[in-house]
């Protein structure tokens, strides 16, 4: 009785130290020697790029609980929980990231300039500068328009010049624009000059008395003369599933093989990623007229939904398959650090709540462990956040050197990266534009042009080779 007593203090002492705010800790116990500005002190700067005891996050993580007591810096293990240690890391290496980019020099594109970047330099264009808000996602009609979702829940058609058309798509299902929902994702079937089918992706539910209840839908339908017809539900989750929260919709489509491959973010619910009886946290592969496969990894499985591919996701909002191998991969936002590009293979859980490389976002640590067994480690991470949006192979012709890499859009950074995947592992990153907005989506358009849909200010931009 009195062991019990005991423990659960010590749990009660745990979760108590486990509240306080990362910086707080760093200001307590560390500004003292490190200087209040990470300046240095009795001990080094931390934030100046150089470790003197290791740079890995596992060094750093072991020079701070192990400490190094001939220099006067006690061993910290034991004094800081694991979780605070690791949030410490993950403090230092924002603060690192944000000094470092101090008098860098980013390829930041601006009208009549070219950008140099390692492999192609290019020329930013203007496709689309007024008339959309908040746009979200892009697709290419096979005759040179591209078809552009509205957060608010319109569905727009621009040229092939770039004229915004003033009227939206009438007649489409009813979106729920809630927080960081509403109309997201928009594709086409690959068959599309045959069959005509567009897909969206969007925040389904009721807006009532009680207040707002919604899930993440797909949807795809036809457009005729300026009207969606034929409408069908591909994937409508029960309406228990409906919840009041504004946070990680997901969506983002991939069709192969005549399957539809779709993310719906864990909406907040944390360990609902590890729930198969629930549809948020999870990639999805249905048939593209929205019947489950007979070989999905939990059909046999009577608790589990079973269109579900893989679980333990936060928030993807990128999808992409590799056109070499038929890989798929995600990146999703972490909570603060600890955003991940995963590969996706069936039934594996990618680990959400349970190991995260973030913290939560009021500083205070979540987890100690970025990895379990049993869990699928991300192929590579953020700390800090970039907040990753927007995700595609390019396939192009235009900029021959990027071939086959992955074009990764980042919201708070504000960047599109080059990823570079060799043998499903990522063996080189450069960001290829930086501070011109926050980018929603990237993709290669059948053109073999790149292009960036922004936000703040909306916008729609387009990468050309710097010869043309
Ligand atoms: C009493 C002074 C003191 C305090 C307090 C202190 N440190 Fe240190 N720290 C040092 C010294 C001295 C070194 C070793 C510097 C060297 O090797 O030249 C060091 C080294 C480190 C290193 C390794 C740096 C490298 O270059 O590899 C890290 C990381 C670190 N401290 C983090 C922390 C954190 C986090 C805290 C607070 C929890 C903290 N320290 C508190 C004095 C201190």
């Amino acid at each position: 009785m009195r062991l019990m007593i005991l423990m659960s203090f010590l749990a009660c002492g745990v979760a108590f130290a486990n509240q306080v705010k990362t910086e707080e800790i760093y200001r307590m116990h560390c500004a003292a020697c490190h200087g209040a500005s990470f300046e240095g002190g009795q001990g080094g700067s931390l934030v100046d790029g150089e470790w003197k005891h290791g740079s890995s996050d596992e060094d750093i993580t072991r020079s701070i609980a192990k400490g190094k007591p001939e220099f006067g810096m006690i061993p910290w293990e034991g004094v800081l929980t694991p979780e605070q240690i690791r949030g410490l890391v993950i403090f230092l290496r924002e603060k690192e990231k944000q000094a470092l980019a101090k008098g860098v020099e980013f390829p930041v594109p601006a009208a009549d300039k070219v950008v140099k970047t390692k492999l192609h330099d290019y020329r930013i264009e203007t496709l689309v500068s007024e008339g959309l808000k908040n746009p979200w996602a892009i697709a290419f009609l096979p005759d040179g328009r591209k078809l552009v979702t509205e957060k608010s829940g319109r569905l727009r058609i621009v040229s092939a010049d770039g004229k915004l058309d003033p009227v939206a798509i009438e007649g489409l299902p009813e979106v729920i624009e809630h927080g960081q929902g509403g109309l997201l994702e928009v594709a086409l079937h690959p068959d599309f000059s045959k069959n005509g089918w567009v897909y969206l992706g969007l925040s389904d539910g009721t807006r009532g008395d009680g207040g707002v209840l919604c899930t993440t839908a797909v949807v795809r339908g036809r457009i005729k003369d300026h009207r969606w017809t034929d409408q069908e539900w591909i994937y409508r989750p029960d309406e228990k599933f409906r919840s009041s929260s504004g946070v990680h919709f997901g969506t983002r489509f991939v069709f192969a093989d005549g399957y539809i491959y779709f993310v719906i973010g864990e909406r907040g619910g944390m360990m609902e990623a590890q729930d198969l009886s629930r549809p948020s946290g999870k990639v999805f592969r249905l048939h593209d007229d929205g019947r489950v496969p007979a070989d999905n990894p939990f059909v046999a499985n009577k608790e589990a939904i079973a269109g579900i591919w893989s679980y333990g996701h936060r928030n993807p909002q990128g999808l992409a398959m590799d056109p070499r191998d038929g890989s798929l991969y995600d990146t999703e936002h972490g909570p603060r650090g600890g955003d991940e590009l995963n590969l996706i293979l069936p039934g594996r859980n990618y680990g959400w709540p349970v190991v995260t490389y973030g913290m939560n976002y009021d500083g205070t640590p979540m987890v100690a462990n970025t990895e379990k067994e049993g869990i699928e480690r991300p192929l590579t991470y953020w700390v800090p956040s970039i907040a990753v949006c927007g995700l595609d192979f390019y396939a192009g012709e235009k900029f021959p050197k990027w071939k086959n890499d992955l074009l990764a859009g980042a919201l708070a950074q504000q960047e599109v990266r080059r990823i570079r995947i060799v043998d499903r592992k990522v063996v080189e990153q450069e960001i290829i534009l930086k501070n011109i907005g926050r980018v929603r989506d990237v993709a290669a358009g059948p053109d073999g042009l790149v292009y960036v849909v922004l936000n703040q200010p909306d916008r729609i931009v387009r990468l050309l080779p710097a010869g043309e």
